[in-house]
């Protein structure tokens, strides 16, 4: 008899793909959170050379020494001291997940996680034998957790809580008072604290608010390029703390995943790093237009209200249609050409919301909201 683990068995295909797999051809793509640019030539050419320059072999797992020293230098000016030793090279955010849960997670603690949640923080916790446990970030808080709500669920068995801003799939960002609210609420309890950062060049209207030097080091930071270098496919990211003990364990997790990142590509990211840093503000401008354009049309349909995100490539508006639930909505707007996913995609509370990520081009926009406000005023009448 062919038998799984109950760990797999456990685990389910996340919503996203699901209606991903649904769509049709014609369909306006919401979908996938993933920016509709190609990664800047010159790191095009830079992976393309190292590659023809032999670099095509294992490499160290930490990572190339000059890009995680080029990197500790970008946070130099949240943490100072921070150097090449504070950086692991990664597959990617989720591969750095994984390692950070496979770290610190013993069978039976609790991770403390966002709900709507990025859907794989519940099931890499799982599969390290943990258990999530979900604290809310409610639309009328504008998608930021109060710490009152963070009291009620943290107990005993609770080593880590993980944050995630700005946050997919809400869009929601936190200022820098409520970011030392909630690092005190890691440091009162002694908790890990886990700061999910892989949109922090896609910021809108201010700055981003780092968790890094916030004047709490028991924590650890996962980026990624694949959003802000337009990089998804190339699956490059990384770890950072700036406790060395942590990142020791860290690497040891890594060595145990993928034993070390891709040679060549960690050439070209240098590349892009050094000759094209402002790529990323290059991209966001065109993605706070879009943004403007997706929250104008949707807070002009009726039983449809949403916050103007100021960070990620996400809205998440609430669409009220008596007697549907997001599903049941979801489906309806792909039957009228229009992919995107159901708030419940991203955990129970996400229910009455949709999830649009605005990576797609203004005209597709504009097009797809057609779509929707046609199907919500079918649906309404
Ligand atoms: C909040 C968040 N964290 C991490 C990731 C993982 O990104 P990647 O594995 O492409 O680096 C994603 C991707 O969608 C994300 O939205």
């Amino acid at each position: 008899m062919v038998r799984f683990s109950d760990r797999s068995n456990s685990i389910r295909p996340t919503g996203v793909r699901r209606m991903f797999d649904m769509a049709g051809d014609d369909a306006v793509q919401f979908g996938l959170g993933e920016p509709d640019f190609q990664p800047p030539d010159i790191a095009i050419e830079a992976f393309t050379n190292a590659m023809r320059d032999g670099r095509n072999k294992y490499t160290t797992t930490a990572g190339l020494p000059e890009l995680r020293e080029k990197i500790a230098e970008m946070w130099h000016h949240r943490i100072p001291t921070l150097d090449g030793s504070n950086v692991c090279i990664t597959m990617s955010g989720t591969n750095a997940l994984l390692d950070i849960f496979l770290a610190i997670v013993n069978p039976g603690d609790k991770v403390m996680i966002p709900e709507p949640y990025f859907p794989l923080y519940p099931p890499d916790v799982v599969i390290c034998g943990g258990e999530p446990s979900f604290y809310p970030c409610k639309f009328e808080n504008g998608f930021v957790p109060s710490i009152s709500d963070l009291q009620d669920i943290v107990d005993e068995k609770t080593v880590a809580i993980l944050y995630n801003f700005p946050s997919n799939p809400t869009g929601g960002n936190v200022n820098e008072e409520q970011r030392d609210e909630l690092v005190e609420f890691a440091r009162e309890n002694d908790l890990w604290l886990i700061t999910d950062e892989v949109y922090d060049r896609i910021v809108y209207d201010s700055p981003h608010v780092s968790f890094l030097g916030a004047g709490y080091d028991k924590l650890v930071m996962v980026q990624s390029f694949s959003k802000t270098f337009a990089m998804t496919g190339w699956r490059i990211g990384y770890l950072l703390s700036p406790d060395p003990e942590f990142m020791v364990e860290l690497t040891k997790m890594q060595y145990y995943v993928t034993a070390c990142s891709n040679d060549a590509m960690q050439h070209a990211v240098l590349e892009a790093l050094e000759k094209y840093p402002n790529y990323p503000e290059e991209m966001c401008a065109e993605f706070q237009t879009r943004r403007d354009l997706i929250c104008e049309r949707l807070n002009s349909m009726p039983g449809v209200s949403c916050h103007t995100p100021t960070g990620a490539f996400y809205v998440f508006p609430k669409v009220e249609i008596p007697g549907m639930n997001s599903e049941e909505i979801a489906l309806k707007l792909l039957e009228g050409g229009v992919l995107c996913s159901p708030g419940t995609a991203f955990g129970d509370a996400g229910e009455g919301h949709l999830r649009f990520a605005y990576t797609i081009g203004r005209e597709d926009i504009s097009k797809g909201m057609d779509r929707v406000e046609r199907v919500l005023r079918e649906l309404r009448s």
